[in-house]
């Protein structure tokens, strides 16, 4: 691990912005900020009054787990894997600068999983860690980094298919995307329980497992 910049930088695409956001490469100077997000985002963010609840927006999962959804070691390894994966920021213009208030993670695909029949013979991406501050939800901004993933599945990775993992309870996040024109593909994944002590359920976890959702690109 070195301090070094990754070779991705700036401005993801020179056309594509709404008037106060523009997406951006991740890079090292990002990841307290990013970190801070994602687990906002996910898991809930501190209210201003103590006597309220932690909130997460209108899709977060702070009823379902607990534990850190991204540590910095792991973003930073995702930042590095730039054969492999993108992540795109949000940075919003303020009058004292730009401020991150999101991402998405587009990779290639590389679950131990045959989800489809023509899995391996074209390229497939994942789509993920799509997070938004909760404080700047419902505004659009979930919707630009999704346009933006989709033209990077395409353009970069050359793709015909996306696949989503979403926690099968959460339908409202699963009925948008199918609104986006993914379908299920029927199959489920376990919650990777097992690959860290960090996540504890919160309600039985066996209902907590992954449905798997894949978009065809044309
Ligand atoms: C998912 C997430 C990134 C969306 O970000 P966002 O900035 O709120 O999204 P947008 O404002 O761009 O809205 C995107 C779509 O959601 C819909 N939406 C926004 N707020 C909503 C709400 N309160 N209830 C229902 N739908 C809503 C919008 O109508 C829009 O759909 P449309 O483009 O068809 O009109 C954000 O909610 C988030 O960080 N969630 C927590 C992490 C998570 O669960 N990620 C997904 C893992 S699969």
């Amino acid at each position: 691990m070195t301090d070094a910049h990754t070779s991705r930088q700036g401005h993801v695409f020179d056309d594509y912005s709404n008037s106060d956001v523009n997406l951006f490469f991740a890079s090292y100077e990002d990841i307290k900020d990013l970190c801070k997000i994602i687990n906002w985002a996910y898991r809930g963010k501190p209210s201003s009054s103590s006597s309220q609840e932690p909130y997460s927006g209108w899709v977060g999962e702070q009823h379902l787990l607990s534990g850190d959804r991204i540590t910095s070691e792991q973003l930073r390894e995702l930042i590095d894997d730039e054969t492999n994966t993108i992540i795109l920021v949000a940075k919003l213009k303020t009058p004292s600068g730009l401020e991150i208030v999101g991402c998405c993670k587009v990779n290639r695909f590389a679950r131990n999983l045959q989800v489809n029949a023509e899995d391996g013979k074209d390229a497939s991406v994942e789509f993920g860690l799509h997070a938004v501050d909760p404080d700047y939800q419902s505004q659009g901004i979930g919707k630009l980094l999704y346009n933006g993933a989709m033209r990077i599945a395409k353009e970069h990775f050359n793709a015909k298919r996306v696949y989503l993992y979403v926690i099968s309870s959460k339908q409202n996040q699963i009925d948008w995307h199918l609104r986006q024109g993914f379908v299920d593909t029927k199959q489920t994944a376990p919650f990777p329980f097992d690959d860290t002590n960090r996540f504890k359920a919160k309600v039985n976890p066996d209902e907590i497992k992954f449905t798997i959702l894949v978009k065809y690109l044309p």
